[in-house]
């Protein structure tokens, strides 16, 4: 027989704690003909039965009804939602720690930040010491802030062979040249890239081509270009970021990016390039919409995590408005624009598959090719054609 205090001690509670246990009739002590009150073996075992209970979150009300076997099943329900819940909320911080950490991937973080905190994500990366190009490149990219070097170098290596960098064909180029209401003296161009569409646009006009991209291999590769194509007096080139362009009081008649306004975000790049036209100047960009009301689950799931700004042609157009332009024309890239860019790149990825095993660049490029060619249509380019007004 055991003392209230014996028996406190040895489960671990107060002596009020047993008290209410036993005012709820969880236990029953004896009061011997002193006045003490004992308890047995029996009532050890009971409250450390209740103890178990108690673990899975019953309260000692529903515990009790519990050992009178009259607990409502939809109170256990209740309480196993409740704790998967606290479970993955405990898990995200616990993932989330070891990525701050550097223990482990940080990419829900970064997909959780591009969505809800776009600005702020990138303030924290340079913060960081990422620069800007990284702080993009971990944004769009890697996902990644503590394997994103090693992912970086992988995706440069299936890109860099290859011509097209995004779905884009010197036909869809050449139409939206040919839908500018004005002849253009001065263009920009935005995210050039290899120079696809520069040395169409060049072709087409007379124009004066200013074409900017922060990837130097991709600069070198069109100025190669514009030397065999006669177009070196017309256009240079400049490395520097789209989100720091100043050209003094030198406007453009036509701003072009296509695949490249998403990178500093459509309604930034809307207000931020506005500034770089002429009076009554045109901006055409490209930029990946959805073209149906009822996408799939899997175009969803994709698109959530690798263009979560991605918005339906309405909506783009509604921004258009908003921002000061006066959308002209608008069009759907075609997909043999598409396949251009993803045919290629599949040749690559399996050229390269023996010898990058357990790439995880690879294995997202992979992914965005496996979705284009089961769900375009789904999503596409959109060329839109606006005047600044
Ligand atoms: C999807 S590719 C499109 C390239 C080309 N316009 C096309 O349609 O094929 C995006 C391009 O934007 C460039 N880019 C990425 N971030 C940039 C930045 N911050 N400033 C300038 N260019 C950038 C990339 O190097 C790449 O060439």
């Amino acid at each position: 027989m055991y003392r209230i205090s014996e028996l406190a001690s040895l489960v671990g509670l107060s002596r009020t704690a047993l008290l209410y246990y036993e005012k709820l009739n969880l236990i029953n002590g004896k009061r011997l003909s002193n006045g003490y009150r004992v308890y047995s073996d029996r009532d050890v075992q009971q409250v450390l039965l209740i103890q178990q209970l108690q673990s899975g979150g019953l309260t000692l009300a529903e515990c009790k009804s519990c050992l009178e076997s009259k607990l409502d099943k939809s109170v256990l329900r209740l309480r196993y939602n409740e704790l998967e819940k606290e479970i993955k909320q405990k898990e995200w911080s616990l993932g989330l720690l070891s990525s701050l950490l550097g223990n482990k991937t940080s990419k829900p973080l970064h997909e959780t930040l591009s969505k809800i905190a776009p600005d702020a994500h990138i303030d924290w990366l340079k913060v960081q010491g990422f620069d800007e190009k990284q702080a993009l490149r971990i944004k769009w990219l890697s996902k990644d802030m503590n394997e994103h070097d090693k992912y970086m170098q992988d995706f440069m290596r299936v890109f860099e062979t290859l011509e097209s960098w995004g779905p884009n064909s010197k036909e869809d180029t050449a139409s939206a040249f040919k839908l500018l209401s004005c002849n253009p003296k001065r263009i920009l161009e935005v995210g050039c890239g290899k120079g696809n569409s520069t040395i169409v646009i060049a072709k087409l006009s007379n124009a004066e081509i200013v074409a900017i991209d922060n990837e130097k291999l991709a600069l070198d590769e069109l100025k190669g270009k514009l030397t065999l194509n006669g177009l070196n007096s017309r256009v240079t080139t400049h490395c520097v970021s789209m989100t720091e362009l100043n050209f003094g009081d030198d406007k453009f008649d036509v701003v072009w990016a296509e695949a490249s306004a998403y990178i500093m975000g459509i309604e930034n790049a809307l207000s931020k390039w506005k500034p770089l036209l002429k009076d009554g100047g045109v901006l055409v960009f490209s930029d990946l919409v959805w073209l149906t009301d009822k996408p799939s689950e899997a175009s969803i799931n994709h698109w959530k995590s690798y263009y979560p700004d991605i918005q339906t042609i309405e909506t783009r157009k509604s921004q258009i408005g908003k921002a000061g332009y006066q959308l002209e024309n608008t069009f759907t890239v075609s997909e043999q624009a598409w396949k251009d860019y993803y045919e290629p790149l599949q040749k690559r990825l399996n050229e390269l598959a023996p010898v990058m095993k357990n790439s995880q660049a690879m294995f997202d490029i992979q992914n965005g090719v496996n979705l284009y060619k089961s769900h375009l249509g789904e999503f596409g380019y959109q060329f839109f054609i606006a005047k600044s007004l």
